[in-house]
């Protein structure tokens, strides 16, 4: 297929925004074996958001077995914050790997591991402390990150409740799918669930129909301590995790306040202050983590993701007292703060701090674009987002505000087959969100945004007036 349609504009092959023609009518050799592999030996229940393979990726392009290349706009899932593959995070993985992969560091321990943890500590939320008193451990996913957190927080506070919020993700294992407050299909017939998890309403001011400012916040606030008071046996709370912005949930930026007033409301009840960062921290946002923008000290940090740089790692550090709370030998993992992943995550965060500067220009251009788009094309309800961490809600109607999640997934698969990758979120799945690499060129970070509109504005024409 020559040429390719998006929205109203009938692009040829020669300006095609992401490299090859993005359409295929036939499949390589190579696309058929691994399809065939795919439906004989993939559990039907591991869904795919993409129908490709990727064969490789760098800076923010990935190709797929076809040769046909992407422009990667969802910096796999929130992981290659400074683009896929970035030379020094390459070599940094490189040099360690000449020395050794693994030595488990539950037995002896190994240098790469512990500068994680001194430079995790060095970039803590400030109000934690003396940095010299954050302490923590490494594992390998955001799951176990969250888990070990929930942990630490039991064994300090020697309580067992825990608060999380609806519509927010935290994982797939069974302790955090119950922490998990978005349902279908994550954690439809996986019960039952671990107990004395309570779910809250979060702060999401365009559902909640209030304007995002600090007028909402009591409101907001007071609908937490209601399920406290409710339902929570408030004596017994141990943590309260929350995600400073909503990720697979939607995007959603809490007004400003409401983190402040989680604080309090820990520091009242004697409860540990979890903030997951694992898809909004890590200069995700332009600052190191979503919390850093208001100012609020959480006791915890969880950090996954962008840290490795393409390797699985994660963290959960914080204050000293809660982290040697456990007795020792409570934590641990065979492959936890693996020295390649630890290598490739100091390099990555240089890099990181490196052009974390470049986010707020990312979203001054994304809002631009996207309230351009939101006049001509009427499924736009909400354009928000911080950084890099960037979305669109749609939805049918802007007064209803019913969710648009079948014109979503259209918009998707628009973008794909221009050559454009871009994810879905929300409860009702009717968010597109972006989450680009920060070293994303201007141009091709504009055809991204192109691409986005013309297929929205497609979708939107689509739709009965
Ligand atoms: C906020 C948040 N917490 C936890 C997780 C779980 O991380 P993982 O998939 O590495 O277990 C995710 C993954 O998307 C996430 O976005």
């Amino acid at each position: 297929v020559a040429a390719r349609r998006v929205g109203k504009k009938k692009v040829d092959s020669k300006s095609k925004p992401a490299g090859t023609s993005a359409v295929s009518a036939v499949l390589s050799g190579k696309t058929e074996r691994l399809s065939s592999l795919r439906d004989r030996h993939l559990s039907k229940a591991a869904k795919l958001i993409f129908p490709v393979f990727i064969d490789s990726a760098a800076g923010s392009r990935a190709t797929d077995s076809d040769g046909k290349e992407y422009l990667d706009l969802t910096g796999g899932i929130g992981v290659n914050t400074g683009g896929h593959l970035h030379p020094s995070v390459v070599a940094a993985m490189r040099a360690q790997l000449e020395k050794h992969a693994h030595v488990a560091s539950l037995m002896a321990l190994n240098e790469p591991y512990l500068l994680v943890l001194e430079r995790l500590a060095s970039i803590a939320p400030a109000g934690m402390g003396p940095r010299d008193s954050v302490k923590g451990v490494l594992m390998n996913s955001g799951a176990e990150a969250v888990e070990n957190a929930v942990k630490f927080a039991r064994a300090f506070t020697k309580k067992s409740a825990v608060l999380a919020f609806q519509g927010s993700f935290h994982g797939r294992t069974l302790l955090t799918l119950a922490l998990t407050g978005k349902t279908h299909p994550l954690k439809t017939g996986f019960g039952p669930y671990p107990p004395e998890v309570y779910h809250a309403p979060y702060a999401y001011c365009y559902r909640d129909g209030c304007a995002q400012g600090e007028g909402c916040v009591p409101e907001h606030l007071a609908k937490v301590r209601e399920v406290l008071r409710a339902s929570a046996n408030e004596k017994n709370l141990a943590a309260i995790l929350v995600e400073p912005i909503i990720g697979e949930g939607g995007f959603i930026v809490p007004p400003p306040g409401f983190l402040k007033g989680l604080r309090e409301i820990c520091d009242e009840l004697g409860a540990v202050l979890i903030a997951d960062e694992i898809q909004s921290g890590l200069g995700r946002t332009g600052r190191w983590w979503a919390i850093g923008h208001e100012k609020v000290a959480p006791d915890l940090v969880c950090a996954a993701k962008a840290l490795g740089g393409g390797l699985p790692l994660s963290a959960v550090f914080g204050k000293a007292e809660i982290a040697d709370a456990p007795q020792p030998g409570g934590v641990g993992s065979t492959f936890g703060g693996n020295p390649a992943a630890c290598a490739a995550a100091l390099a990555h965060l240089e890099v990181i701090e490196r052009f974390m500067g470049l986010a707020p220009g990312l979203e001054s251009s994304f809002r631009k674009s996207m309230k351009e788009l939101q006049a001509r094309a009427p499924i736009v309800g909400d354009v928000r987002g911080r950084g890099a961490m960037l979305a669109i809600e749609l939805v049918k109607d802007q007064k209803s505000k019913e969710p648009a999640a079948q014109e979503a997934t259209k918009v998707q698969q628009a973008c794909l087959a221009a050559g454009v990758m871009v994810l879905t979120a929300g409860a009702a799945g009717n968010v597109v969100r972006l989450l680009p690499a920060l070293t994303i060129p201007e141009k091709e970070w504009k055809t991204g945004l192109d691409t986005l509109a013309f297929a929205v504005e497609d979708a939107s024409s689509a739709r009965p007036a």
